[in-house]
């Protein structure tokens, strides 16, 4: 299939509120919200009867795990502080600062909190984030609580009488104070919010925008920034689709690549190196944690010896144990988090003083879908799909993000089980060289975020991908 047939990007255009909204239904309300959100707390629990309203205030090593005395008919979470530096830019302290206050609070609220009391009633959840995402022309500069929006769905999938729309304010970085003015407009939008399950809204300058992701065409891969004979490093590039990236990059544009990986190749490994670099001149496995700053600063001193300066990274690690929240371990959702957001962290803080081409992330469309089991996974994703707008804005080269369907023939989804769910639910295999031709396509081409999904009309409709009407290809800046 022509890649320019599964390619699609995401704006955010305006969208009123539907008739009807702002009813939130009579009954118990819980408010979990940061220190610094408790303004907005105090202003949302203004429009409750007193007696109706429950508080728990997320603080730094404290788990609020006391059950609650009654079962809430409305959550509001109320999270994500921007933790970082100015701009969005993150470091890994900064992002395990946001995650605990962020998207891991919200995996102990719904695991610890509703689970026990409400994991079979209607739960209406509005999750309530700022500046994450790219909306009418505004910076991203709280990347960290776009993982919230990843979990969120999740959440929906693995309940469902749960609906957890997640809506995203323009506060220019900060939540508000106590005593601003706009406390209690801003508490009208939340509680307005619809109860929609898959809901994702923003507001900016006044307007309600919603997700509207398109097809898109991009410029041919003869077009891509790649050099002949250049160096690259893919994080992960011993893996499934990291190798066969690798492979094409040496084939057809005789490249350095360097494999990073945390495990020592064993033999099976060593076999498919040689597989792919038959001269073995081209591919280079080095024993790293890319998720560790450390680590990969050591990596870069000998990248450096052996090869000079890098051109492209790629980052193309997956770490994953399936397990649905209400039983999953909080090490666990760690570790398939981290393997997205953490290791996307350091890559751009080892990497940023490169003379880089590009920097590019494969993430996922479970960002959108978070189906039932993936909640570090989807949230993960859906950092990197924010996090890539963020940086593209800071750095000096092109940060890019591809979110991918499904890839059945290499890689950690191309078992017999996965796959018979993949084509279960309406996605069609992408092959190594439609792949491959994506990614070349993507470092050519203007949108930060690519989805690469080649599909039924059952998947493309539940993703909001149609219809296909397609616009002209945008060249890279
Ligand atoms: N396969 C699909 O259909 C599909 C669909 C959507 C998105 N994606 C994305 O595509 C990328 C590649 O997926 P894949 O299927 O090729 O996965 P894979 O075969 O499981 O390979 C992942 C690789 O990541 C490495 N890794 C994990 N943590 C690491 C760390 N901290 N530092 C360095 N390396 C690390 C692993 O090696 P070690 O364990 O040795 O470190 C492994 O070789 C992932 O980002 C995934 O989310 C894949």
């Amino acid at each position: 299939m022509p890649t320019e047939e599964f390619t699609y990007t995401t704006s955010w255009r305006p969208a009123p509120l539907p008739g009807g909204a702002g009813t939130v239904p009579p009954g118990p309300v819980l408010i979990v919200h940061t220190p610094a959100g408790r303004p907005l707390a105090d202003a949302l629990a203004a429009r409750h009867r007193p007696d109706e309203v429950l508080r728990r205030e997320l603080a730094p090593h404290r788990r609020e795990s006391a059950p609650l005395p009654t079962v809430p008919r409305t959550v509001y979470f109320l999270a994500g502080e921007h933790p970082g530096a100015p701009g969005g830019a993150l470091d890994t302290a900064a992002l395990e600062r946001a995650e605990e206050q962020g998207v891991r609070a919200l995996f102990r609220c719904a695991r610890d909190l509703l689970v026990p009391v409400a994991a079979t009633r209607p739960v209406d959840w509005r999750i309530v984030t700022h500046d994450a995402w790219p909306v009418a022309g505004t910076p991203v500069t709280n990347p960290a609580a776009a993982s919230l929006a990843g979990l969120a769905r999740v959440l929906e999938s693995e309940h469902r009488h749960w609906s957890a729309p997640v809506l995203d304010l323009g506060l220019g970085g900060r939540l508000p104070a106590e005593a601003d003015p706009a406390l209690p407009h801003l508490a009208a939008l939340i509680a307005a919010e619809p109860a929609v399950r898959g809901a994702h809204a923003a507001h900016r300058g006044g307007v309600r925008h919603v997700p509207a992701p398109h097809p898109v065409t991009l410029p041919a891969p003869a077009a891509a920034r790649l050099r002949a004979g250049g160096t690259y490093v893919i994080a992960g590039g011993a893996g499934g689709i990291g190798l066969e990236t690798a492979r094409l990059l040496a084939r057809d544009h005789d490249a350095r690549v360097v494999l990073l990986g945390r495990s020592d190749p064993g033999e099976e490994l060593r076999r498919r190196i040689a597989e792919a670099d038959p001269d073995g001149r081209h591919l280079l496995h080095l024993r790293s944690d890319a998720g560790d700053p450390e680590s990969l600063r050591a990596a870069l001193r000998s990248v450096h010896a052996r090869l000079g300066p890098v051109h492209g990274v790629i980052h193309s690690a997956l770490s994953h144990t399936p397990g649905l929240v209400r039983g999953l371990d909080e090490a666990v959702l760690r570790d398939s988090l981290a393997a997205k957001s953490r290791i996307s962290v350091a890559l751009a803080e080892v990497f940023a003083a490169e003379p880089l081409d590009f920097l590019v992330f494969f993430s996922s469309v479970q960002s959108l879908l978070g189906d039932a089991g993936l909640a570090g996974y989807a949230a993960g994703s859906a950092f990197q799909d924010s996090y890539a707008h963020a940086l593209d804005q800071l750095l000096p080269f092109p940060v890019r993000v591809v979110d991918w369907g499904w890839w059945g023939t290499v890689g950690a989804a191309s078992h017999a089980a996965v796959r018979r769910r993949a084509l279960s639910q309406g996605f069609r295999s992408i092959a190594p060289h439609e792949g491959f031709a994506t990614v070349l396509r993507t470092l050519a081409g203007r949108p930060v975020q690519v989805l690469a999904v080649p599909g039924e009309d059952v998947l493309l409709d539940r993703l909001g991908l149609t219809p296909r009407r397609r616009e002209q290809p945008a060249v890279a800046r």
